[in-house]
């Protein structure tokens, strides 16, 4: 059974400046998506949760272990993809792989079955015995996914995976993420709301280094129940439009244009629809 526990835990870069301030969840087994607008904490708090920063504040326990003092704790059960993770180009996708599992410690004769199998879950396996550095970046994405798994982790962090993946390759990410054994812990932080909402049991928002809200799916998009709407008005009326009520999203149809909105008081002729975490990311960030 898996619990992390964030207590308290702050992240002072300098003076005036934090990252993360007084921050506080507790994660059990599932998959957890962290949304916020860029600047908002996400990767500060993964990158503590991964140790390779440490809190200015608070503590972190992994199974009531304190990863601050006991970081290997941490680290042998992890997998990680940080935002800026870098691949050596001059290796093959194969060869990379068998270089970060020497890192991990990882071995014996299963390993190359194993990373086999992680290239063909990740669409590689044609591309593996070409140097990456000739690769496509959502290629690259998709090795820097296949090392955090190598070492079957119990704790697994995501940092923006699907940045540069196609609809396809989103799909793919999709289901290998809810083939991981039951009992892991995997958090994953995007900024493609619809994918967070496809993979994800339970979300948290993130602002400005805080929590706004963390709970199940059904219970965050609750929050925009009877204030989703959509209308079809002219163009110039959009504008004025837009002052008035949270936009999520239009589409041109023809000389008229088909407005998606949040609002708290109902609009005539507007025809109310089911909400979803779009709307309710929306909703939450511009009202917290
Ligand atoms: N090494 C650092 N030194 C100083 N400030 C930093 C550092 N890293 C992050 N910050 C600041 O801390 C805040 C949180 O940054 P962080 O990278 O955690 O946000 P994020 O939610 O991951 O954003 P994004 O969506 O753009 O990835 C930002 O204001 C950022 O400028
Ligand atoms: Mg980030």
């Amino acid at each position: 059974m898996m619990k992390l526990e964030i207590q308290n835990v702050s992240k002072r870069y300098s003076k005036n400046k934090y990252g993360l301030k007084d921050f506080s969840i507790t994660i059990e087994k599932g998959i957890l998506g962290l949304l916020g607008p860029n600047g908002a904490g996400k990767s500060t708090l993964l990158k503590m949760i991964a140790t390779v920063n440490k809190p200015s504040d608070g503590r972190i326990l992994l199974n009531k272990n304190n990863i601050i003092k006991d970081p290997n704790y941490m680290r042998q059960q992890l997998g990680f993809l940080p935002q800026d993770f870098g691949v050596y180009p001059n290796l093959n996708a194969f060869e990379f792989l068998e270089y970060m599992a020497a890192i991990k410690g990882v071995g014996g004769p299963n390993l190359k079955p194993r990373i086999k199998e992680l290239l063909e879950g990740l669409n590689l396996q044609e591309a593996s015995h070409r140097p990456i550095g000739g690769y496509s970046g959502g290629m690259k994405q998709r090795v820097g996914i296949a090392q955090v798994l190598l070492n079957n982790p119990k704790i697994v962090i995501f940092d923006e995976p699907t940045v540069g993946l196609d609809p396809e390759e989103r799909v793919r990410f999709r289901n290998l993420i809810s083939d991981l054994a039951n009992d892991c812990i995997v958090i994953l932080s995007s900024h493609i709301v619809s994918d967070i909402g496809t993979i994800a049991d339970n979300v948290a928002i993130i602002k400005n280094g805080s929590l706004i809200t963390h709970g199940n799916q059904d219970h965050i998009i609750a929050t925009v129940t009877n204030k989703v709407f959509e209308i079809t008005i002219k163009i110039e009326e959009l504008s004025a439009f837009k002052l008035q009520h949270t936009i999520v999203s239009t589409s041109r149809k023809k000389a008229d244009i088909k407005v998606r909105f949040i609002t708290e008081n109902p609009v005539e002729r507007a025809t109310k629809m089911e909400g979803n975490l779009e709307d309710a990311y929306l909703y939450i960030t511009k009202n917290n």
